[in-house]
């Protein structure tokens, strides 16, 4: 598609300038995540030499940036300023693991439409989100920025975000352009290693991990971000096969792609070439802006003139840069995300704090509640113990760049907040980690694993006698907010040795015990699992993480988040979820037999499984059924299910359904999520839920990657997990 202003402006450029528009700058002021920061902006912006820049907010300053591009460039074509969004701008919600476990897409769309609101009114029009790289190894840090495990579910958060993000009018002055990444199969890197290698069969990619980007580009995504990953030996950012054949042949995608930071380059490391080399692959590939790295403005010219590249392939790149620029409405108005009074207007309003609580209490997930600990009673003595109880460096999570940590409430607060009358004994109980060497990788953002100058015996015994002195103990432990996110991948994901003592001690007192689990990932937690405690998992919640964490606690909110990754029994049965395949041999349940897919120290079950969470109250289903017993090809199948609120809270559920192809071409998932509902019932109250399969959520890609149906049976679960047993079955003709 063309567009008649882009076109006239493309006749004016020369080549340099159009090799300008391609290149995508840091001034610093961001978080830089690689080696290299951009140098001499400002002169570079004057000579046209800059598309957009990211690390750059605020009215005034996004104006001054704007300024050199529009009055002193001989183009005077704006910039486009882009920025890590990732959950919310400045209120800060929960890391996108955790938003995820609230299953509910209004509510994720509302976040990310409050995050554009505010990131537009300090001058941002452009967001690196939404992230949806599917994860099953939660040893990758990375796993913390995206939906989980599941493709189907991830791909209703993907459509969800960039409605959230884009509006129905990108040119409005609070809406944004979103950018979908890490494209693609970032989150599948070898051994869970950050920027390791990928390699998968297509059927995989295309059935398990390439939904979440098509839904997004399908939503009208106006921009992609490729992965530092290879792809089938080529790294994502120059590999044709990817960004022309698939995301703008197959899937008709026509926005811009944008690398990662210095990805490009990083094609030199992964064996591919000179930068000369490296670039002239990626923009022959389909990449069209080059972040940070300054292969497309150093080596194309050179490269149109040896005769390697022609000047129409800069001229595509560029037009799609120019087109975004016209989406957001920048030609018309390059100062239409700069009004200063909106910041004051727009940003952390009471309201949106208020929406960022509710988020956060909707994400977290009730993994256990042992003799109904769960909710306390405001009226009693609690021991509020642990090193992520009042550390407010950790509370709003990892890649919150434009958040503020000094503004999180932190649970001790939100605990006196909720509980006034509540008697309060607070003990830090042990060091997040006693290691020194590991308190300082984490570190490097700021003070997250603070070593106490008190011995970890001092802080023992404080804890162990607040417990003493209390009705019941509240423990917050877990991951310091750096422990995930970029480059933070870990062999051993359980909680630090530290932590595990003092919730061994505390659970020796006798008194009951609620752990507040804080992570960025799944953990290994078997032993705790088997304690005599409650388990209350809340990622990491963002501004208001200690209101949100008392709410809960305190039975004003309900817990209803579920898992949206499935928890290991331990760091050896990863990759670990639940839409496995049975195999030729498949394994019995939880005991060994020899000669079958199994393992002989450890079931092949999770710990926890996928969709898994409790609430204060029962949900019980009963009366599945299906409305035809046969359908034919393009038919829609309704399934039923009653579900009923036994228990003595008002409460939410998500209701889930797995679907299992049980004959099929290519060998099928034992079962896959297909369909889901979150749905509010009053204590005692019925529900008769019907979920919809439509045509396309029997279909798959086959060995020739054709997306069909083929006919047979079909077993449908419906369920509070995705262990759920209730069962029917229909027949595709
Ligand atoms: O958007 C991010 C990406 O997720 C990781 N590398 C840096 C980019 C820009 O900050």
């Amino acid at each position: 598609s063309t567009i008649p202003d882009v076109e006239a402006l493309l006749q004016q450029m020369s080549l340099e300038e159009k090799i300008g528009q391609l290149n995508l700058l840091t001034p610093g002021g961001g978080v830089a995540t690689g080696s290299v920061v951009s140098k001499n902006v400002e002169s570079k912006i004057k000579a046209g030499q800059v598309g957009g820049l990211f690390g750059v907010a605020g009215p005034e300053r996004v104006r001054k940036a704007q300024d050199i591009a529009v009055k002193n460039s001989r183009l005077k074509i704006p910039l486009l300023i882009g920025s890590d969004v990732i959950h919310g701008y400045k209120t800060t919600y929960p890391i996108p693991l955790g938003l995820s476990s609230s299953w509910d897409m209004d509510l994720i769309q509302k976040a990310a439409r409050m995050a554009a609101q505010e990131a537009t009114a300090d001058g941002i029009m452009w967001n690196f989100s939404p992230m949806v790289d599917i994860a099953r190894d939660p040893r990758w840090g990375r796993i913390a920025e995206g939906a989980g495990e599941d493709p189907y579910l991830g791909s209703k958060i993907a459509e969800a975000m960039v409605k959230g993000y884009q509006g129905n009018d990108l040119t409005a002055p609070n809406t944004m352009l979103a950018c979908v990444k890490h494209f693609a199969l970032y989150g599948a890197s070898e051994a869970g290693r950050d920027y390791h290698s990928v390699d998968m069969s297509k059927t995989k990619m295309y059935n398990q991990y390439l939904p979440p980007y098509k839904a997004a580009v399908d939503a009208g995504v106006a921009s992609v971000m490729t992965s530092f990953n290879d792809v089938d030996g080529i790294p994502a950012t120059g590999n044709h096969w990817l960004l022309t054949n698939l995301l703008r042949k197959e899937w008709q995608f026509d926005g811009f792609v944008v690398s990662d930071y210095t990805s490009l380059n990083e094609m030199i490391a992964h064996g591919l070439g000179d930068l000369q080399q490296v670039s002239k692959l990626a923009l022959k590939a389909g990449l069209d802006m080059d972040m940070v790295g300054e292969g497309f403005l150093t080596t194309l010219k050179k490269s149109v003139e040896e005769g390697k590249i022609s000047e129409d392939e800069i001229t595509q790149a560029c037009r799609r840069v120019l087109q975004a620029k016209y989406q957001a409405g920048l030609f018309e108005d390059p100062y239409r995300y700069l009004d200063t009074n909106r910041p004051e207007k727009d940003i952390l309003t009471k309201e949106n704090r208020a929406v960022a609580r509710k988020l956060a209490a909707h994400s977290f997930v009730l993994l256990k509640n042992h003799n109904q600990i769960l909710p306390v009673n405001k009226r009693q003595k609690i021991a509020l113990i642990g090193p992520l109880a009042d550390s407010r460096n950790n509370m709003l999570g990892t890649w919150a760049p434009t958040g503020d940590s000094k503004l999180a409430v932190t649970i001790l607060e939100g605990v006196k907040n909720v509980a006034p009358e509540a008697e309060i004994n607070f003990a830090k109980g042990a060091n997040i980690s006693d290691d020194k060497e590991f308190a300082k990788k984490i570190n490097v953002f700021g003070p997250r694993i603070v070593i106490d100058t008190r011995s970890p015996e001092t802080l023992l015994q404080e804890a162990v006698a607040a417990a003493k002195k209390s009705d019941v103990v509240v423990a917050v432990v877990g991951e310091a907010t750096e422990m995930s996110g970029e480059s933070a991948s870990r062999t051993d994901i359980s909680i630090p040795d530290s932590q595990k003592k003092l919730i061994r001690a505390l659970v020796a007192t006798g008194k009951p015990v609620a752990l507040v689990l804080m992570s960025g990932r799944p953990l290994t937690i078997p032993e705790e699992f088997e304690m005599p405690v409650s388990i209350l998992q809340v990622w990491h919640p963002g501004v208001e993480a200690g209101n949100a964490i008392a709410d809960v606690l305190f039975g004003d909110e309900v817990p209803s988040g579920k898992l949206t990754a499935s928890w290991p029994r331990n760091v050896g049965q990863i990759p670990i979820y639940h839409s496995v395949k049975n195999t030729g041999r498949p394994g019995p349940k939880d005991e060994f037999e020899k000669f079958k897919t199994n393992y002989l120290d450890a079931p092949n079950s999770p710990l926890i499984p996928f969709g898994y969470g409790l609430s204060y109250t029962n949900f019980a289903y009963s009366n599945l059924k299906v409305d035809k017993p046969e359908i034919n090809q393009g038919e829609s199948l309704k399934v039923q299910v009653i579900v009923t609120n036994t228990g003595s809270y008002d409460g939410a559920e998500v209701v889930q359904l797995y679907l299992r192809d049980v004959v099929r071409s290519i060998t099928p998932p034992v079962r896959q999520l297909k369909g889901f509902q979150k749905v509010f019932l009053k204590k005692g109250e019925s529900q008769n839920i019907t979920l919809t399969l439509k045509p396309e959520d029997l279909k798959f890609y086959n060995s020739s990657l054709e997306f069909v149906a083929e006919p047979g049976e079909f077993e449908v679960y419906v369920g509070t997990d995705s262990a759920c047993t209730l069962k029917t079955s229909f027949i595709l003709k």
